[in-house]
């Protein structure tokens, strides 16, 4: 068997999982990984702690690698979320995002934009469809703006933004901060066009909570103030007293504490997993998931708010049927997992997706249709 196809059996048979880009259930390698540095730090050998205390390096190695980033400009955080407040709280002039963001972005830009007393500035933008364009971003564009935010991957649509593009509107003097909590490690693109990316292992990395990560790149470093910056932020060797050093010269600057080296072990395990699988092999899969949910919504007349052409679109479909909570509960009778929210029901793909899984989503929106076809 190729590393792909062991990456693809990694997945289990157990069908009916179309929610990724909610949680990605944890792949055996990382449950592996968690029992193994458990085990070791529940013994008394200085050494057994020592050799799990270097998971926080070889996951930031590992996430490096995947980015095409130096060691040095990564970081280890709580979450993405965390990534997201190391970048903005620090910037200053006026900040483009749009209002349809996960709050990840926008409540963190509207906070940070409030403490900073009059520093930093907002500016909000809300785009046709939700779609961080380049002309979207051009005609909000002038001298006072220093940033834009945005995901790489739309958290309800699936929008893809053209991360080259959107960095050649800017130029090079403004930064590229960018959320690709529903990219990294499945969608392979230019990520060195960005100066911030912020991502996790929770979803499609299939590594659990408490692996978030940041990437400052040297434009980053030169623009955005590590107001957050804690004990493992600066340049000094290990601890000290009596003194406040500066912060480091590197992205260290922007952490707070040292990380949870159990999440750094999940974190680079499922990193090297999808290295070794190639993340543009499982992009192909996905596209090739996604594109049959297209297909089966339209079968049924269902209409999809995603973008269609697979460069637009990475694991997430958005449906938007008549009666999204009945469609919802079907699909709860059915034993099909996905996330409902409002008008939409959002279905979301990964490489490992059977299928069968693909048939119970037919069948579920099947008898959607007919129940509702009757009862209409
Ligand atoms: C686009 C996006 N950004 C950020 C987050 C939150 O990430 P975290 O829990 O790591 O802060 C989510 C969670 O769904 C998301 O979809």
């Amino acid at each position: 068997m190729s590393a792909f196809d062991d990456y693809v059996a990694s997945f289990g048979d157990e069908p009916g999982y179309l929610n990724w880009a909610a949680f990605g259930p944890l792949s055996p390698a990382v449950r592996a990984e968690t029992a193994l540095d458990a085990d070791l730090l529940g013994g008394m050998r200085p050494s057994a702690h020592a050799l799990v205390g270097e998971r926080g390096v070889q996951a930031r190695e590992a996430v490096a690698d995947l980015l095409g980033a130096r060691t040095d400009e990564v970081t280890l955080q709580p979450s993405s979320t965390h990534g997201l407040m190391q970048a903005l709280f620090g910037l200053s002039g006026t900040v483009i995002a749009a209002t349809g963001e996960f709050p990840s972005i926008s409540l963190t830009l509207d906070r940070a934009a409030h403490a900073s007393r009059g520093a930093l500035v907002a500016r909000w933008v809300t785009p046709d469809e939700g779609q961080v364009t380049p002309d979207a971003v051009v005609a909000a564009l002038d001298d006072d703006v220093t940033a834009l935010a945005v995901s790489h991957v739309d958290f309800r649509t699936g929008y893809r933004a053209d991360l080259g593009a959107l960095r050649d509107v800017l130029g090079p003097d403004r930064l590229l901060i960018v959320d690709a909590v529903q990219s990294f490690g499945v969608v392979d693109d230019d990520y060195a066009a960005a100066d911030v990316v912020v991502g996790h292992g929770y979803k499609w990395l299939r590594a659990g909570r408490g692996t978030g990560f940041a990437r400052f790149s040297d434009r980053a470093r030169e623009r955005i103030v590590p107001v957050l910056s804690g004990i493992t932020g600066t340049a000094a060797d290990g601890v000290y007293a009596d003194e406040r050093p500066a912060p480091a010269s590197d992205a260290r600057a922007f952490t707070v504490s040292a990380p949870d080296p159990i999440a750094a072990g999940r974190l680079e395990v499922a990193v090297r997993e999808v290295q070794d699988a190639g993340v543009a092999a499982i992009q192909e899969r996905i596209a090739d998931r996604v594109g049959e949910i297209i297909r089966i919504a339209d079968r049924h007349g269902i209409r999809v708010a995603s973008p269609r052409g697979s460069a637009w679109r990475a694991g997430i479909v958005s449906l938007l049927p008549v009666e999204p909570g009945h469609l919802a509960a079907e699909l709860v009778n059915a034993g099909v997992a996905v996330t409902a929210r409002g008008h939409a029901v959002r279905v979301s793909a990964h490489a490992g997706t059977d299928d069968e899984t693909l048939r119970m989503l037919d069948d579920a929106i099947a008898a959607f249709r007919n129940e509702t076809f009757t009862i209409g």
